[in-house]
């Protein structure tokens, strides 16, 4: 069950805060924090909560973990990269450690919620003072006066099916574009993914925290509003409400401003959604619809509960529905036992589609996971050339993808400075693709109407016009 950390819990938590900061003022200098997030949004999410709870605790923050008083890994497991690489800035750490006792070195995320990662942590890492597991996060306050007051190491990984913890403060990275979480953690077991094992079951915020929340950020400034979770299209089910319904009610707050969302799952993708997108004004023309493959044997191994027939059937529909829509994927090559000819029904698909662009990988086996344990024949070389020949089939799909834009004047959030060009403002249409363009700086955080002049395969470039 999911348990709901209660106002009282968090009302001590915040006790621990003001302690916190009371030792911290103490201090010659302020102290520094360095926060280093891996991963998805969702973890990014969590990153400006622990940064908020830093905050609190009178933390500066710093881009480096040198010289800094604590250092926190936010850590991803989704893939095996993704955990080299947090054991690879782990390793340096040992330095910092040496240099200075005195720090902090905290790991918390998905990576943690695995047993095997914590022996490991425990073990081979032995300058790690803190770990504390996605359902331990509201508590940092309290762990954190626990390595200030008596220095011994914590671990602090609870179980169960998750948590809901509402009152967390927030240290936004970006006070224009702001992630709001209305659901955590997964009940879809695709067979390749770590993700409902480490972040618990499919839990929905209350739909009136939720409106509150983008009112408030709207309220301040806010002109894009992302609802994460990781299959959104869900939410609300346990609380007899639906994605529909939210969406209409997060359109409907005053304001001009652009709704986001991810991930959506395709086979809880209805018509009735799609509909409702097309009606709310304020949503994006961009459907992230990860497939996964084109083989309905794969996409049944995969436990993703559509066919192929069932995910063209969905994007003909949008297609219908929104003909400006722009569509992007995710794909993984080499799950266990895909074959050559089931990696051509891949490419067949996207050939069909025609997404925008693709997010692709590798599949990369996850201990605990049930395609970890099926025969996997084909060597990583021969998935490395499959991998290559997507690549190119979907660059040349996605080249002159966006011609059909030149000419055409589009509503473009300007996000700031160019990134082809200092001189250049940038932003993204309604479809998120991204656009360079002439303009006054002032024109940054606001909605601009931009003519398309040219086209290339990743950006499009225009003028402001009035
Ligand atoms: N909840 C999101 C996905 C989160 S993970 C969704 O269902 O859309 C993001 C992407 O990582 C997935 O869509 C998948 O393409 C990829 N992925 C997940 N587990 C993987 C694995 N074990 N190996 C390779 N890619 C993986
Ligand atoms: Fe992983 Fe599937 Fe859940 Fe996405 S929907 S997080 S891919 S189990
Ligand atoms: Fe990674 Fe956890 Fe997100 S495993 S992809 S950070 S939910």
């Amino acid at each position: 069950m999911t348990e709901i950390i209660t106002a009282e819990e968090m009302s001590r938590q915040r006790e621990f805060t003001e302690k916190v900061a009371r030792l911290n003022s103490q201090r010659e200098q302020p102290p520094v924090a360095h926060v280093h997030t891996f991963g998805c949004q969702q973890n990014v999410s969590d990153g400006e909560k622990i940064k908020g709870m830093l905050s609190g605790m009178g933390y500066g923050f710093s881009d480096s973990p040198e010289g800094a008083d604590i250092v926190i890994f936010n850590t991803c497991a989704v893939r095996g990269n993704a955990e080299d690489r947090v054991f690879g800035n782990l390793g340096a750490l040992k330095h910092e450690k040496r240099r200075n006792p005195d720090i902090i070195i905290g790991v918390c995320g998905c990576m943690v919620q695995q047993e095997h990662v914590v022996k490991k942590i425990k073990r081979s890492f032995p300058h790690v003072d803190l770990v504390f597991g996605t359902n331990a996060l509201h508590t940092l306050p309290e762990l954190i006066f626990g390595q200030l007051t008596e220095r011994k190491r914590s671990f602090y990984v609870p179980g169960g099916d998750g948590v809901i913890a509402e009152g967390i403060p927030l240290k936004r990275e970006n006070s224009l574009k702001v992630s709001i979480p209305i659901m955590y953690g997964c009940n879809n077991f695709c067979s390749y993914c770590i993700v409902p094992y480490v972040r618990g079951r499919e839990r929905s915020r209350a739909f009136s925290d939720i409106i509150a929340e983008a009112k408030a950020a709207v309220d301040s400034g806010a002109k894009e509003l992302l609802l994460l979770g990781q299959n959104v299209n869900s939410y609300g089910k346990e609380l007899g409400s639906s994605f529909s319904e939210l969406l209409r009610a997060v359109n409907a707050i005053p304001g001009e401003f652009k709704i986001c969302y991810m991930s959506s799952h395709p086979k809880d993708a209805t018509r009735e959604l799609i509909d409702t997108i097309a009606e709310c004004e304020k949503v994006t023309r961009h459907f992230h619809l990860p497939v996964q493959s084109g083989s309905t044997r794969i996409l049944k191994e995969m436990n993703r509960h559509y066919t192929r027939e069932d995910y063209l059937k969905i994007t003909e529909y949008i297609r219908e529905k929104i003909p400006d829509a722009a569509l992007t994927s995710d794909i993984i090559v080499g799950f266990p036992g895909e074959t050559y000819e089931d990696f051509c029904e891949t490419l067949s698909l996207i050939r069909e589609v025609k997404f925008d662009s693709l997010f692709t990988f590798v599949y990369s086996p996850r201990k605990g996971t049930k395609a970890y344990d099926l025969p996997d024949p084909i060597p990583e070389e021969e998935k490395g050339k499959w991998f290559r020949e997507l690549l190119s089939v979907q660059g040349e799909i996605g080249r002159n993808m966006y011609e059909k834009y030149v000419g055409r004047t589009l509503r473009v959030l300007c996000e700031g400075t160019g990134r082809t060009k200092d001189s250049l403002l940038t932003g993204r249409t309604e479809q998120d693709v991204i656009v360079d363009f002439d303009g006054d700086e002032r024109l940054i955080g606001q909605f601009v109407s931009v003519k398309i002049e040219q086209a290339f395969d990743w950006i499009l470039v225009g003028k402001s016009v009035e």
